[in-house]
């Protein structure tokens, strides 16, 4: 069977309790496209508010520590939003890797405590501008494949449950307004699928891999629909429903 396209909002540092009224406004749209598999993923204090107040689409974290608990002012691990009620959690965004020097061993370490505490996980990958006009594109996202992807038994038996993703995200694509070429798309998430395939075997088939950068209501239905492009990971575009839904109609069939 087919899986469901999935369009994930990162919320990233934005957000208030007052916009627990788009996340309202999202949850319904979402209702009405059953066939597309809908979250957000808004800061952290505001995972248990949204929980409460939608029933159509998942809930997700942006990050969690690597460790089940303990001395890490600040942070906050995967069993504790596995508790609030989160389903999922984002590991290793762009945004994480520049603003928090998060390696791809680290990211990894995070990916394997979110499956260890039952989450969902979206592992990042994508390259940056200079990477790309220096033809290194694949060559530095197939590494980061390597080295930021749970593996092992544990993860392979994730992955054929269907709680491990990928998203493929230029770092010059995010919240630049300036997106990938769609054949450029096609190309990585071939490339990614190929990893994928060594590395996870029969389960691999499971993996989504989602793209991000700069995804719109005017832009989704191409990105969507090309071959490889299991769904969409949304920044700016997912803070309001006007901006969101558009994105989740885009990825219906109907
Ligand atoms: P953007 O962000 O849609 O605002 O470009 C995407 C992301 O960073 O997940």
């Amino acid at each position: 069977m087919a899986q469901r396209p999935t369009i994930v909002g990162n919320w990233k540092m934005n957000g208030s309790r007052a916009m627990l009224v788009e996340a309202r406004a999202i949850d319904r749209v979402a209702a009405r496209y059953k066939d597309v598999a809908v979250s957000l993923a808004p800061p952290f204090p505001l995972i248990a508010l949204l929980r409460d107040e939608v029933s159509a689409i998942g809930v997700g974290g942006q990050d969690c520590h690597a460790a089940a608990k303990g001395p890490h002012t600040g942070d906050v691990s995967a069993a504790l939003l596995a508790d609030i009620g989160a389903d999922f959690v984002i590991v290793g965004h762009s945004e994480r890797r520049r603003d928090h020097g998060e390696t791809d061993a680290g990211v990894l370490a995070k990916a394997q405590a979110a499956l260890t505490a039952g989450l969902g996980v979206i592992v990042c990958v994508g390259e940056t501008l200079d990477q790309r006009d220096a033809g290194q594109a694949t060559a530095v996202v197939e590494a980061q494949i390597e080295g930021s992807l749970p593996q092992g038994e544990a993860a392979c038996e994730a992955a054929a449950l269907g709680r491990l993703a990928v998203a493929y995200e230029p770092v010059w694509a995010i919240g630049t307004g300036r997106v990938a070429e769609v054949g450029d798309v096609v190309a990585m998430h071939a490339a990614i699928r190929a990893r994928l395939d060594a590395r996870f075997g029969d389960a691999a088939a499971r993996i989504t891999v989602l793209y991000g950068g700069s995804v719109t209501g005017d832009n989704a239905a191409a990105l969507l629909s090309a071959p490889g492009v299991g769904g969409a990971l949304v920044g700016g575009a997912s803070l309001t429903a006007e901006a969101f839904g558009p994105i989740i109609a885009a990825a219906s069939a109907g």
